[in-house]
């Protein structure tokens, strides 16, 4: 990256650590005279302030239309309140983002993932170009936490990340159980299916189907927050706080808790932290610490995006992780969760047992987190954690590391003739570790799911469904396929394994293959399979392979010819063009 001028001052005025270490290069002297008139106009109250105070960018992911979203702006107006009250001089911007679950499944997911890059490009062009001297972002949706945390790693100017937060619990009073945004999706499946009913426990049977998914819709998201399981959102920000870049229970406090409005005033104290002692995001994104998000994420039953985002925020941050860790990990470390979307219970329900934090403790406590990293609070992990309460005993959504749900990860990196780069595949264990079944190939998501909705995906047929053209390059951007996957777990179609090269939510579960690699757009085996080709996942192996010969395969690649792309202008176009292969990121400056 562009070596930016910082002063190396160590002094400032009264001998005190010089905080202002990039924008001092603006306000010192009269060099810039119309930088400073500018910054007047906009709110520096006096000559005392422009000389010395720190000017710190303060970048919500705010945009309305989005619960995970809509409150970041409120958050960004806290945090420069108590910047302010700490005589630092704060400057809001935000930047765009998009919605996953408003954009799932339709052609607006094509521009989810990318919306990480512009997030990246957003936060390092703001604070190279303003010259800003520190940075809290504060995100919300999935992409928004790995797109702050690569604008750090690019600018490197001491920062923090505070998480919007998690979204309450929603209720069904026709299902007569908590729901979520994934419930909607699981019900449309069912729906499809006529088989969308009322529970058969002696209550109201009257509603409809319809009836049934208005109701829904209606409660699934009952106010601000991300969505409430252990989906990609809450996911990244676990990660997040476990390698140092938040503060203490950032992730899993709720977005609506008054503690989330505490935290933002916290934040403005840590930062001063991180300025005076010169915390800069490259001393916080280590391989120690990479570990610690991989670790809490195979514990927690994370998202498989988190595979693409720490594999994109280490090359980034220029950290050696590849693929090969993810395995390593997860083969030592217990899935402890019983959090959604595999199991019963959301954020909000762990924040109340002590959060994440109790969580870090206890794996700290069992030497399978590494409590020494440092973090933005200027202690370590440990130290942040060491007055937090246990887990209670008599908790029951984290197991016990003697008693796990899985005695390791449940991300599986898989390797054969079908992915020779790789694929990442989600195995809770409650799918059984091998399948073996017949391709039935589609170009696209929205080919399988017009299949699902002609009833044409048989039952009690050992079925590999495969969505291709759909990586990176091909969506492009990589869409996530949440819909058909609730589609096939609310169908209840159980024989039947999902494999692509574009992503599944981290709503998604079952037995789901995702990140194939090479991708189908440039000639990977997976453009090559064919409808009947018997096709094998076995996560005991760690393997995907079809039974198809290498001869076969040389003649069928002979044969293929690249699709036309599907966009040729616009910003998809550039992202198209410049994008890298999953098994890196899938990151746009690695040119
Ligand atoms: Fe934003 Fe799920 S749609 S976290």
């Amino acid at each position: 990256y562009l070596n930016f001028t910082r002063s190396e001052e160590p002094n400032g005025i009264d001998g005190k650590p010089m905080l202002n270490r990039y924008s001092t290069h603006l306000t010192r002297e009269h060099d810039f005279p119309g930088a400073q008139a500018m910054l007047y106009a906009a709110g520096v109250p006096d000559k005392l302030t422009m000389k010395t105070a720190p000017h710190v960018g303060v970048a919500s992911v705010w945009w309305e239309g989005n619960p995970c979203n809509m409150h970041l702006l409120d958050l960004g107006k806290e945090v420069k309140k108590a910047l302010t009250a700490r005589g630092m001089l704060a400057w809001q911007y935000n930047t765009i983002g998009v919605s996953d679950a408003i954009t799932m499944g339709n052609q607006g997911m094509r521009f989810s993932l990318q919306t990480r890059e512009i997030i990246a490009d957003s936060v390092e062009t703001v604070t190279c170009a303003q010259a800003h001297d520190a940075n809290i972002t504060i995100p919300g949706c999935d992409k928004n936490m790995p797109g702050c945390i690569m604008g750090m790693a690019r600018h490197n100017r001491p920062s923090l990340m505070i998480y919007g937060g998690t979204i309450d619990k929603g209720y069904s009073e026709t299902l007569r159980k908590p729901i979520n945004v994934a419930t909607c999706y699981e019900a449309f499946g069912a729906y499809t299916f006529n088989t969308l009913r009322q529970p058969d426990d002696g209550g109201d049977t009257s509603k409809t189907k319809d009836d049934i998914m208005d109701d829904l819709e209606r409660h699934a998201c009952p106010g601000a927050g991300a969505c409430g399981g252990m989906y990609t959102a809450n996911t990244m920000a676990t990660a997040i706080e476990s390698m140092g870049l938040s503060l203490p229970g950032s992730s899993s406090t709720p977005a609506s808790s008054p503690a989330k409005m505490r935290e933002c005033a916290k934040a403005a104290d840590a930062i001063k932290v991180c300025l005076e002692r010169d915390i800069t995001p490259n001393k916080l994104l280590t391989k120690k610490s990479f570990e610690n998000a991989l670790v809490i994420t195979m514990a927690l039953g994370g998202s498989t995006n988190a595979v693409l985002h720490f594999l994109a925020m280490a090359i980034t941050a220029g950290v050696d992780l590849t693929l090969d860790d993810f395995q390593r990990v997860s083969d030592k470390i217990p899935f402890l969760a019983d959090l959604a979307p595999s199991g019963k219970y959301y954020m909000a329900d762990l924040y109340e047992i002590g959060g994440v934090p109790s969580v870090q403790k206890l794996l700290i406590a069992a030497g399978l987190l590494d409590g020494s990293i440092p973090t933005v609070t200027g202690k370590t992990l440990a130290e942040n954690v060491a007055s937090w309460p246990c887990l209670p005993s008599d908790q029951v959504i984290i197991r016990s590391l003697d008693n796990p749900i899985k005695s390791s990860g449940h991300i599986q990196i898989l390797r054969g003739n079908f992915a020779p780069l790789g694929a990442v595949a989600k195995i809770t264990g409650k799918e059984g570790l091998k399948f073996t079944g017949r391709a039935r190939c589609f170009d696209k998501e929205a080919q399988l799911n017009e299949a699902l909705n002609r009833g044409e995906i048989p039952r009690g047929q050992n079925l590999v469904l495969i969505v291709r053209y759909e990586g990176p390059k091909g969506g492009p951007g990589m869409p996530e396929q949440l819909k058909a996957s609730g589609a096939i777990m609310g169908a209840g179609l159980t024989n039947v394994a999902l494999v692509t090269d574009g992503r599944y939510s981290g709503a998604s579960h079952g037995f789901i293959v995702g990140h194939v690699c090479p991708e189908a757009a440039v000639g990977g085996p997976i453009a090559l399979v064919a409808d009947g080709d018997e096709i094998t996942i076995d996560a005991e192996s760690n393997s995907i392979s079809m039974a198809v010969s290498d001869q076969e395969l040389e003649r069928r690649r002979r044969d293929w010819k690249p699709p036309k792309p599907v966009v040729t202008r616009g910003v998809l176009a550039k992202y198209a063009a410049l994008v890298g292969d999953a098994s890196h990121g899938a990151v746009t400056d690695l040119l």
